[in-house]
Order: structure tokens, then C-alpha cells, then sequence
């Protein structure tokens, strides 16, 4: 009868403990924008009932009972917060042309973000146990030899749209002939010219990684990743076998805001999870603006890298110009006191930007155009002016312009103009409004929202021991396999030898008719 208790208890034990996972979730990088999606994959994760312990630049106070985080804000020193500085920026000062600034920062992140006290606490202890690994993918590998080290199944989380880099990592590179490279504004069909292009990048970037950059990550996983697994008394396996164990990829994209292009069966797109189903209630005043704005309001704001406050003052000014001749409510996200503001301008430090964008009164936004903020304006419905500033920025208000519910401003000291024109087309034309309607019916017509994607594809993982039926089997098929090279050098070789023989043949007939001839004369 005791026996029958005992293993009573221990089933109801296990099968409790099996509804909650350990999972370790990595968002190294000191971008706000990075920090809201980490909190969110957590925050999902969390109130799924499993326990967390969270890598981060951002820690929240008063965390989640069920939440451990690991403290990497010293990563801000080596961020250059010159770089979204907009003085700079106007006179192109800033130089992102060149790539290897990039990929030295990713590594350089990498191994200040694992070699972070507070992480290396936890990397060392070698009773930490991790159900799996969510780690942000951002133009580099390294992250991978994490979850090699607690032995539990890897699963990326990319911030922007699928794109050959990383699903070269769970299937195979896009066909550059229809689909665009990640930071390439071109839609499909393409011209001879965009599929070349295309084309050579996607040769020049694998030449570079293929020759030089995974032999550096491979030698920063030794170095950083292997003293880990060598002290869990394990052999250290070599990087590709670490790279290519990719369990899941989950994408903070959505077919609503990109491209409908085929993914493989272990690629989840949760873009907008990161937006709670129920948006918080707007602060009083606020609230107040947005229900009296008889006219319509149009909420302005460049993100939070890139302050309003550090803009010209020929610009700051004009821009109010151009605001007090309209009849409608402006709201700025403006981070200090502005004298003698318009009747009809309002300023704001901080901004719930999902509850304004909310807000039925709300009908145009102009942004500087992050991921977040896109998705957001497809989330909500609203029409946008795009002012790119940095990074992905341009191919993000590019899309939106091709895709019809957005006007590209270029950020110059002579914008104004341009600018009053384009909210005056914004404003009068309904037909940026009706495509911003129309995507975001599409972008809500999902059997499932987001967030609980997220949680069912990461329970998943976890519950299948790491998802191998998923994997694509195109992933460790060889270049020359894949387009029957081989067979093609069969054939060529069958056809010349029997090109070789008949020519011989030929040959032997001939002379020996000649011969024949001869003895005849
Ligand atoms: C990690 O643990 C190893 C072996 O226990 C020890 O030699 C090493 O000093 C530890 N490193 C840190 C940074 O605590
Ligand atoms: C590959 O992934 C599995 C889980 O899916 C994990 O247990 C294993 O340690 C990984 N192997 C390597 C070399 O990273």
C-alpha cells in the first residue's frame, strides 16, 4: 500500500513539475527597442507559469516572484551613444557603411555580456539546470555554445523580418531571384538588376563568413563558451555541431508586415507579441487630449534613441510652424520644456505610445519607423509619415511606403517643406488610411494571438526534447547535392567520353578505309 502512496506522490510531483520549465532568455544588446521585446518574451513566459532567469542591460524593479535576473548593464560601455546623436546624423558624420564595425560590436557584446560577473555565477555553477535557451539573434552565432553548455535545445528569437542569414541556420539561404536581402528595401518581382544584386551580396557574405567570421566565432566560442562545457566534464564539441542543433527560431515579424516567403517548418512568426491584447488605459490628461481632439490627433515621435530635443532649432521651429497652421491636435514625444507652444501642440516627455496609437481619434503618426513602431501602426491601424534615421529603419518606412500606407520625409536640414507636404497628403488622401486598415485586418486574422504562440512553440521544443522532427532536412544537404552537381558532372563526363569514343572510332574507320583504298590502288 506505502509502495502504491510513494509512487502516487512521485507521479503527481513529476507531472507538476513538468508544466514548469527553467528557461534561460539572452537579450544582451542596450537598445531600448531590444529591451521591450526581452521583457515581453519573458513576461509571456512568466505568466505561463514557468520560472526565468533573464540576461538583460534593462532589470525591472520588484521582479516576478517566479524571475532571476542577471544584471549585463555594463554593456552600455560599450555602446557609442554618439551614434543616434541627430546633430551627427544631419551631418553625416556618422559613417554605417562599414560592416566589420558591426560584427566586431556583435562579438564584442558576446564576450562582455558572458564574461559579466553576475552571468559568470550562474555559467559556473554547475548544479544550474536550463530547460532550454531564447536567445535574440543579431548578426552573430556566438550565443548558440549557451545552450551547449546546459545541454537543452536552442531556440533564436530574430528581431526583423526572415531573411537568408538566419534561415540559412535551420534550412537553407533564400532564393536571392525573389527574395530580398534583410536590409534591401526591393519588393518582387525583381529587374535583371535587383536579382544580381541580390545575388552577388549573397555570395560576397557567405565568402566573407565561409573564410573569415566563423573562424572568429568559432575561436570566441573556445575560448569564452568552452572553459563551461570542459568543466561540466564534457568534451567541447566543434562549432558547427553547436550551430547547426538550432531547435526553433521564433520571429518578431508577421506576413502583414513583410513578405510572404516560404519558411521552414521550425520558423514561428510572433510579430506584435510583444503589444498587450488589452492596451493600458491612457493617464488623465492625455486621455482628455485625445477625447477632445474634435479634429483628429496626430502623435509625432522619433523613438527613444533618437531624441526630438537635440533636433536644429531650424527644424524644432519649423516643425511648430508647420503645426499651428493645422486644425488638428499635435502630440510630440519631446524630452524637455518648449516656450510659446501652439494652442494646438502639446508636448510629452514620455509617451504610452501603444494606448495613443489606441485611440480612435488618433489618425496619423509620423516615426522615425523602428520594428516596434511599425508593428505597432499595423497593430492600430494608423497611417504614418517615416523619418528613417538609422539602421533598419530606411528598409522598414521603405516597405510601408511600397506597401501603401506610409510618406518617406528624409532627414536634412531642408526637410520642411517636404514635410508640410506630406502631411498634407497624409491628411487628405483617405487611401493611406484604408491600406493601414486593411494590413491591420489581415495582421489580426490569426488563429492564435502571438503571445500564446510564443509560449505553445517553446513548451514545445521542450516537451520533444528539442523538436528534431522539425528540422529541415535541406540543413546538412551539401551545395553540390542540393543542385545535382554531381549528377551533372556525370553526365558532362558520359557525354564527352562517348563524344572521345566515337571520334576514336571514327577515326580507326577512316584510317583503315584509307588503308582499304590504298591497297586497292
Ligand atoms: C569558475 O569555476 C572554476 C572551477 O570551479 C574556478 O576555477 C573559476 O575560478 C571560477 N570562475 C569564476 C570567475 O568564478
Ligand atoms: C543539441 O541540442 C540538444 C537539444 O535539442 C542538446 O541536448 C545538445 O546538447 C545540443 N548539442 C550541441 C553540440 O550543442
Amino acid at each position: 500500500m506505502d509502495k502504491w502512496l510513494v509512487l502516487f506522490v512521485a507521479v503527481a510531483a513529476l507531472s507538476s513539475i513538468s508544466d514548469a520549465y527553467k528557461i534561460l532568455v539572452i537579450f544582451p544588446l542596450p537598445g531600448r527597442s531590444h529591451g521591450i521585446l526581452g521583457v515581453n518574451v519573458v513576461n509571456h513566459l512568466l505568466q505561463a507559469g514557468h520560472e526565468v532567469t533573464y540576461i538583460t542591460p534593462f532589470p525591472v524593479k520588484d521582479p516576478h516572484p517566479n524571475l532571476q535576473q542577471l544584471d549585463v548593464s555594463a554593456n552600455f560601455d560599450i555602446m557609442d551613444e554618439n551614434l543616434s546623436d541627430v546633430k551627427r546624423i544631419l551631418n553625416k558624420e556618422i559613417d554605417f557603411s562599414n560592416p566589420m564595425t558591426m560584427f566586431q560590436f556583435t562579438i564584442d557584446l558576446f564576450t562582455k555580456t558572458v564574461e559579466d560577473p553576475n552571468v559568470v555565477k550562474v555559467f559556473n555553477d554547475t548544479n544550474q539546470k536550463f530547460d532550454a535557451v531564447v536567445a535574440e539573434w543579431m548578426f552573430t552565432d556566438s550565443y548558440a555554445g549557451i545552450a551547449t553548455i546546459f545541454d537543452c535545445p536552442l531556440i533564436w528569437f530574430s528581431t526583423i523580418d526572415p531573411h537568408w542569414i538566419v534561415l540559412s541556420l535551420i534550412d537553407e539561404s533564400t532564393n536571392p531571384a525573389y527574395v530580398p536581402d534583410s536590409l534591401s528595401s526591393t519588393i518582387p518581382p525583381f529587374d535583371f538588376k535587383e536579382r544580381v544584386t541580390g545575388l552577388f551580396i549573397q555570395i560576397v557574405c557567405s565568402a566573407f563568413q565561409y573564410f573569415y567570421w566563423d573562424g572568429v566565432v568559432e575561436e570566441s566560442f573556445r575560448n569564452v563558451i568552452g572553459p563551461y562545457i570542459t568543466l561540466r566534464g564534457k568534451e567541447i564539441p566543434s562549432f558547427y555541431d553547436v550551430n547547426y542543433n538550432v531547435s526553433l527560431f521564433l520571429g518578431n515579424s508577421h506576413v502583414s508586415l513583410g513578405q510572404p516567403i516560404r519558411l521552414p517548418q521550425n520558423y514561428i512568426p510572433i510579430g506584435g507579441y510583444h503589444i498587450e491584447t488589452k492596451v493600458k488605459p491612457l493617464p488623465d490628461d492625455l486621455q482628455k487630449l485625445l477625447d477632445n481632439a474634435k479634429n483628429g490627433l496626430i502623435y509625432f515621435s522619433l523613438g527613444s534613441n533618437v531624441k526630438s530635443k537635440d533636433l536644429p532649432d531650424n527644424l524644432k521651429y519649423g516643425f511648430l510652424k508647420i503645426f499651428s497652421e493645422l486644425k488638428h491636435t499635435v502630440l510630440w514625444k519631446f524630452e524637455e520644456d518648449l516656450p510659446n507652444l501652439p494652442k494646438n501642440v502639446h508636448i510629452v516627455s514620455w509617451a504610452p505610445q501603444p494606448s495613443i496609437l489606441a485611440h480612435p481619434n488618433c489618425i496619423l503618426f509620423i516615426t522615425h519607423g523602428g520594428m516596434l513602431s511599425t508593428t505597432e501602426t499595423v497593430h492600430f491601424g494608423k497611417p504614418i509619415i517615416g523619418i528613417p534615421v538609422f539602421g533598419d529603419q530606411f528598409t522598414n518606412i521603405e516597405r510601408a511606403v511600397k506597401r501603401g500606407f506610409a510618406i518617406k520625409v528624409t532627414l536634412s536640414y531642408t526637410m520642411l517643406d517636404e514635410f508640410k507636404a506630406a502631411i498634407d497628403e497624409a491628411l487628405s488622401n483617405p487611401k493611406y488610411k484604408n491600406k493601414a486598415k486593411e494590413l491591420s485586418a489581415i495582421y489580426h486574422d490569426r488563429p492564435m494571438p502571438p503571445g500564446k504562440e510564443l509560449v505553445h512553440w517553446v513548451e514545445h521544443v521542450i516537451r520533444t526534447g528539442g523538436a528534431p522532427h522539425l528540422r529541415s532536412p535541406a540543413l546538412h544537404v551539401p551545395f553540390y547535392q542540393k543542385y545535382y552537381l554531381d549528377l551533372l558532372v556525370l553526365i558532362v563526363t558520359i557525354i564527352l567520353v562517348l563524344v572521345l569514343a566515337v571520334k576514336l572510332l571514327l577515326r580507326v574507320f577512316l584510317i583503315s578505309k584509307k588503308d582499304l583504298k590504298k591497297k586497292n590502288q
